[in-house]
């Protein structure tokens, strides 16, 4: 049975469109790192805008959600999952979404109707009881002990703001026990398939609530969770979307599931977000930022797995699994033709916390003797790239404490060096801040920019070094720059020198700099509230600064040097003449 080609053909048949599946990294919206619902890349279309496509629109979506990996590990949890969704855009609304919904489920899917329970919006804040949803719900054949009123889980926003409203939520009873009567949607027995959200408000920033210019409906079905409901299984890892994972985790490391569950599914879970969001076009590498920083952490998080299973990390163990995410989606997905490319990035990060992990590790033993205090929790973190929560996992299987507090103290503390020093005012930091020096920090920042454009978009910086006679400049870089990559670096970066640039500062969150697409080193590194520094729309850093405040006073710049700097990361010298 395929599960998105019923759904597309039923909505199709309803008068539907299918809209095709959304780059994984938002391509319009700085507020969030991944799609995390169908409805994301639509937003604009929610609140008003007209879809090219029209009014009513359906599609299978992929998803990333990471804001809590603890959860991974149970049988129903994902980080990357499929939603399939359909929409009205001011077209109908309750009625037919709900009758809909339940003629999927019954004649399509033929789920039978004493399977299926509810939750419809019970009223709060002025937003009424959702009588219709209730009624409707009724109508269809759903008694009433089998209609749950909640108000926090029937309000759907996909953030802080933005278009939202009342949902009724669908549950099956997965379970080989009894049916009770009476349905009660906090016993997991109930597990939730289908959200259908009334969209009707927009929430702003202040709080309020006003009217969205046009009734929609919004829904989302998760694929992972459906097929397992199909196929008769009680865990989401057992259905045919993951058992391929499983059984080469079973063959490679000859360990059971029944032995291994969580290890296994966590595995069989990272792997496939981590190569969706590798492939994706936005062309994600592991990094100390944003969403590459996420991919990172998964990654390190299958590695540590991995070596539970007592597979030997060193050997080429993620090849089999990678094949298996790209054979299973790339009829979906075309980006994962990039079949190389993904297997190289992901190697490159393992080589990398392999040699990382390894002396971690000892480290970690020589000290976990007794509980670990905040300043050895801290050097693991920064000395070895142990995220807190790795350390965490490792302490709690050796029956011993960690000190997070102590842990966040230091962080906050290093935090406050790395602003002062960012600033300027730490002793030895930048130590002369004279007019030259200020101008090679400004061309520092044009010179970060231009490669990304001249060279490669995934080009960050890795190093800087200023004196009043030159800068000197470190990034991620595979080959030695051709002539030409030279050339057109400094043609680009005299360019906006000649254009007159404004540099302009700005205080903002951390995180909303970081959401604005800012430039930085490591992003766990500074404190909350951080500096921006703006050069016209060439370039946006969290930076102290200083800097000219217009790229016109910064003369010629011109290369003197490229060289190798250590593997993977190349070096520029440079002059303003
Ligand atoms: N956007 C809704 C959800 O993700 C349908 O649950």
């Amino acid at each position: 049975m395929n599960l998105k080609k019923l759904y597309i053909d039923f909505f199709v048949s309803k008068g539907h469109k299918q809209i095709p599946s959304a780059p994984i990294v938002p391509e319009n919206d700085p507020s969030v790192l991944f799609n995390t619902a169908g409805m994301q890349p639509l937003i604009p279309y929610l609140m008003g805008e007209k879809h090219p496509y029209g009014t009513r629109l359906c599609d299978y979506q992929k998803c990333v959600r990471t804001n809590d990996l603890d959860n991974i590990g149970d049988s129903y949890h994902h980080t990357f999952f499929e939603m399939l969704g359909n929409w009205s855009l001011g077209d109908y609304f309750k009625e037919e979404s709900i009758s809909w919904s339940y003629e999927f489920l019954t004649t399509v899917l033929n789920i039978p109707n004493e399977r299926l329970a509810v939750t419809v919006y019970a009223g709060s804040d002025g937003i009424p009881f959702d009588k219709e949803a209730h009624d409707l719900w009724i109508k269809m054949g759903i008694p009433e002990e089998r209609i749950a009123k909640t108000v926090e889980d029937n309000f759907w926003i996909a953030g802080e703001t933005g278009p939202c409203g009342p949902d009724t939520e669908i549950f099956y009873f997965r379970s080989e026990d009894p049916i009770p009567e009476k349905f009660d949607p906090e016993d997991d027995r109930w597990v939730e398939i289908w959200n259908n959200v009334f969209m009707q408000y927009e929430k702003h920033e202040d709080g309020f609530f006003t009217e969205l210019p046009k009734k929609n409906v919004d829904t989302g079905m998760g694929v992972e969770r459906t097929t397992a409901i199909l196929e008769e299984k009680y865990d989401n890892y057992t259905s045919s979307i993951f058992m391929p994972y499983i059984n080469v985790l079973e063959k490679i490391s000859n360990k059971s599931y029944n032995d291994y569950s969580r290890e296994m599914r966590i595995i069989a879970d990272h792997i496939r977000s981590s190569v969706f969001i590798i492939a994706d076009p936005a062309k994600i590498v592991p990094s100390n930022t944003d969403q590459g920083y996420i991919l990172r952490r998964l990654i390190r998080r299958i590695i540590r797995y991995i070596r539970k299973l007592d597979i030997d990390i060193n050997t080429s163990w993620e090849d089999e699994l990678i094949d298996l995410v790209i054979d299973n989606y790339k009829e979906y997905y075309s980006e994962l033709d990039n079949r190389e490319y993904i297997k190289e990035v992901f190697k490159n990060e393992k080589i990398k916390f392999n040699r990382t992990l390894e002396k971690g590790l000892k480290e970690f033993e020589k000290i976990s003797n007794t509980d670990i205090d905040g300043e050895h929790a801290f050097h693991l973190y920064d000395t070895y790239g142990f995220p807190i929560e790795l350390t965490l996992e490792l302490a709690s299987e050796k029956g011993i404490k960690v000190d997070e507090n102590g842990f966040n103290e230091y962080f906050k503390k290093h935090q406050e060096l790395s602003r002062t020093s960012s600033q300027g005012k730490f002793k030895g930091g930048l130590a002369s801040t004279g007019e030259i020096e200020t101008k090679y920090h400004t061309a520092t920042h044009l010179l970060n920019a231009a490669l990304k454009i001249t060279v490669n978009p995934e080009s960050h910086q890795r190093g800087s070094n200023i004196t009043s006679e030159r800068m000197r400049f470190d990034f991620n870089c595979d080959h030695k720059l051709t002539d030409e990559e030279i050339k057109n670096t400094e043609d680009l970066v005299n360019k906006w020198i000649g254009e007159g640039l404004t540099v302009t500062k700005e205080e903002m969150p951390k995180m909303e700099a970081v959401e604005k697409g800012a430039e930085c080193m490591f992003i766990e590194k500074y404190p909350d509230i951080v500096t921006v520094y703006k050069i016209g729309d060439v370039s946006i850093e969290i930076c102290g600064g200083p800097h000219v405040s217009n790229t016109s006073e910064l003369g010629h710049f011109k290369i003197v040097k490229e060289e190798a700097s250590s593997a993977g990361i190349r070096r520029i010298k440079a002059i303003l003449e």
